[in-house]
């Protein structure tokens, strides 16, 4: 984002004298003493290591992190060079960008040639309020219902569309490369393009994979994997959005509760956007590799000795008292972002509709999100007909799969201690659960598989050379498990989506394939599948003879 002109001229900020280390009293958590309150000063991240404390005697709630901070003045020469970072986070959209754009584009305007009206409205059909988008909200205060933004006026005609979308990948022009805003057309909730703040997200291949269908006993299947995204998951599709929400509403502060990769995600956006991201996490319920992310991208990081869904009432709660810009999926902006994965998906395939969409179920965001993008494509004209989508949930954390036995308003139970080793959907109290039934209605599906059965799926979409995290493989444990039960037919085509990075959790790789893995119960997992790596002498006899020579 940062050009060379830049750099050089960010190679002048002196540290100051590091300030003392931050202290709280035993129970406070104190995210109003403002350490990160001007970004522009802050001259490094390094002395990680201060705790805040529980009110339990020795007990360690949170690590965070030091800043030591810094005035810019250009008259001394910078001893380190990673202060140029600081800067770098404030190169947002300018009138440069902007003139190129209209250079390189027919479509000059932000949302196509179409004049929308953006509003928020309740998902609850019964109450139907509605607010204007700008409104820092995200439940409806009428009713506590869901919000959706939505939108009225007229809509670009829909072959326009497709030829609009299609130039745009010759653009060079940021929007256009973002396999996200691309598509703006379709999520015209901001006024200035200037807001807008991308990493290139999207523009994540559909792959096919042999060894996976036949696995599955299917003709073919295909991933669309998330996992290329500029963080590692699909998170950041709608991390794009949200964030550019949280600059066009002039918010300082973001934060979210996180399984790990909408932390990682909100912190890399947060960080190039300019704004401060805390996080919140379960303590030692994460993968290293997201929460090494989040820390690297300079997040805020607190682990609190909660689950998911404990975090998520705590964190509502303090992004109200202490106006902080909440980024979970039940931000409505970051539904509109994630849209956009279905959008491209249907692009990529000349917008001709799979049978089946198969994702799997978390917080059931993004199976709302796909939905939503599905169901406006369908209204526009824009494909010809809707996909059936197939949710698919871990055993141990598996509400939804529950409630859709038998759905009926009122009759979601929430799984108050759900298990998973596939931690990023080790959640059991899914917030989105009414907009996901509304996806799912009466002709998709939802299953659960078991730890045994995501740990084989996983194993699998390795040998494709594919490879994901676990909560991305229970899309192929699922697809196995429908067409084993005649749910799917082998011939039908099927696009399964890979929410997540290979190397989101090399952990649990090494012990899958080391047979260590065990279950939450504390089973072994067999590595049915299993590649341990063999420890050889120095001997090349010895290893000539291993290798069948
Ligand atoms: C890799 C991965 N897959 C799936 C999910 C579940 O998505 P959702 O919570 O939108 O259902 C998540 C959520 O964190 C995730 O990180
Ligand atoms: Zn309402």
């Amino acid at each position: 984002m940062l050009d060379d002109a830049e750099y050089r001229a960010f190679g002048t900020m002196a540290a100051e004298a590091p300030k003392a280390k931050n202290t709280f009293a035993a129970g406070e958590v104190n995210l109003t003493n403002d350490a990160f309150a001007d970004q522009l000063r802050i001259c490094s991240t390094h002395d990680v290591g201060y705790e805040f404390v529980t009110g339990n005697p020795g007990e360690s709630v949170v690590a965070a992190q030091e800043l030591n901070v810094g005035i810019a003045d250009a008259g001394q020469a910078q001893p380190q060079e990673s202060v140029a970072f600081a800067r770098a986070r404030f190169r947002r959209l300018d009138d440069g960008d902007l003139a190129r754009f209209n250079l390189y584009s027919k479509h000059r305007s932000y949302n196509g040639e179409s004049t929308m009206r953006s509003y928020l409205a309740c998902f609850n059909a019964a109450c139907g309020a509605e607010y204007p988008v700008t409104e820092v909200i995200y439940n409806c205060p009428a009713c506590g219902g869901l919000l959706e933004v939505r939108y009225d006026g007229a809509r670009t005609e829909a072959f326009t569309l497709k030829q609009i979308w299609r130039e745009r990948r010759m653009s060079n022009h940021p929007l256009d490369q973002s396999g996200v805003w691309r598509y703006r057309e379709m999520f015209p909730f901001l006024e200035d393009e200037r807001h807008v703040m991308t990493l290139r997200e999207g523009n994540t291949p559909i792959l096919d994979a042999c060894l996976a269908s036949s696995y599955a006993c299917v003709d073919r299947v295909r991933f669309k994997h998330q996992g290329f995204n500029p963080t590692g998951s699909f998170k950041d599709n709608g991390m794009t959005a949200g964030a550019s929400q949280a600059v066009r509403l002039g918010m300082k502060r973001v934060a979210c509760v996180s399984t790990g990769n909408t932390s990682a995600s909100m912190a890399a956006y947060a960080a190039m956007s300019g704004l401060e991201p805390i996080i919140l996490i379960p303590n030692g319920n994460i993968a290293f590799g997201k929460l090494g992310q989040a820390l690297d991208y300079g997040a805020k990081t607190l682990q609190v000795d909660a689950n998911f869904d404990q975090i998520l009432a705590l964190v509502r709660i303090l992004a109200e008292k202490l106006g902080i810009y909440l980024l979970n999926s039940v931000n409505p902006f970051r539904i509109e972002g994630q849209k956009s994965i279905v959008i491209e998906m249907m692009d990529q395939l000349d917008w001709n509709v799979p049978d089946w969409i198969v994702v799997p179920g978390g917080n059931l965001g993004n199976i709302s999100a796909f939905g939503k993008g599905a169901r406006e494509l369908y209204e526009q004209g824009i494909i010809s007909k809707l996909p059936r989508f197939a949710v698919i949930q871990a055993a141990g954390a598996s509400p939804f799969y529950e409630f859709m036995k038998a759905p009926h308003a009122g009759g979601f139970v929430s799984n108050t201690h759900p298990e998973t080793l596939a931690t990023a959907i080790k959640i059991g109290d899914p917030i989105s659960w009414p907009k996901a039934w509304q996806t799912v209605g009466t002709d998709g599906l939802v299953e659960s598989v078991t730890e045994q059965e995501i740990a084989d799926a996983k194993a699998v979409i390795g040998r494709c050379g594919i490879g994901c995290e676990p909560a991305s493989a229970t899309t192929l444990a699922g697809i196995k498990k429908l067409r084993a039960a005649g749910k799917m037919r082998a011939d039908e085509s099927i696009i399964g989506v890979l929410t997540g990075n290979v190397l989101k959790d090399p952990d649990y790789i090494y012990r899958y394939h080391t047979n260590q893995l065990k279950n939450p119960h504390g089973d072994a997992i067999a590595g049915n599948f299993a590649n341990p790596p063999v420890v050889v002498p120095n001997d090349i006899d010895a290893i000539r003879k291993l290798l069948g020579d």
